[in-house]
């Protein structure tokens, strides 16, 4: 039992490690030096330049209390971020939400999106 359980989560490893290749990105890393400038993730909710990023994954877009949003991103009201919305957001900003005041220019590595998204998902848990 013990064997086929280790196999079990070495393949679920493997499986989760292949595609796009997050794994040799190191999501916490890209996070410190690209989004902090303006980004906090903590359950203090307390906002720099940007919103508190604190369960973002999941969360209903434009929806941090007491932020100020751009027209751009408040036109996505009622949507959520979802890992396909944020990674279309991550891409470009100002593609997503035209008028964004976020001045990050995206990233143009799909496996540097992943990384960001999958820190931002698992700093919560
Ligand atoms: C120069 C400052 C700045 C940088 C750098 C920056 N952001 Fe932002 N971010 C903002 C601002 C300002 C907003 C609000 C945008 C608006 O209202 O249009 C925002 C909004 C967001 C939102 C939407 C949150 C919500 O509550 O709907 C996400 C997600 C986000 N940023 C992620 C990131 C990530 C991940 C990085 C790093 C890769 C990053 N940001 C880098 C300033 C920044």
């Amino acid at each position: 039992m013990r064997i086929l359980g280790f196999a079990v989560a070495a393949a679920l490893f493997a499986g989760m490690a292949a595609p796009g290749a997050a794994a040799d990105i190191d999501g916490a890393k890209l996070f410190k030096k690209k989004c902090t400038t303006c980004h906090r993730l903590d359950e203090t909710g307390k906002k720099k330049v940007g919103p508190n990023l604190w369960g973002v994954v999941g969360r209903p877009i434009a929806s941090a209390p007491g932020f100020k949003y751009s027209k751009g991103l408040g036109r996505h009201k009622g949507k959520t971020w979802t890992e396909e919305n944020l990674d279309a957001w991550l891409t470009k900003p100002r593609a997503f939400a035209k008028g964004t005041r976020m001045a990050f220019p995206g990233f143009r590595k799909a496996e540097q999106r992943a990384a960001v998204i999958a820190y931002l998902r698992s700093a919560v848990e």
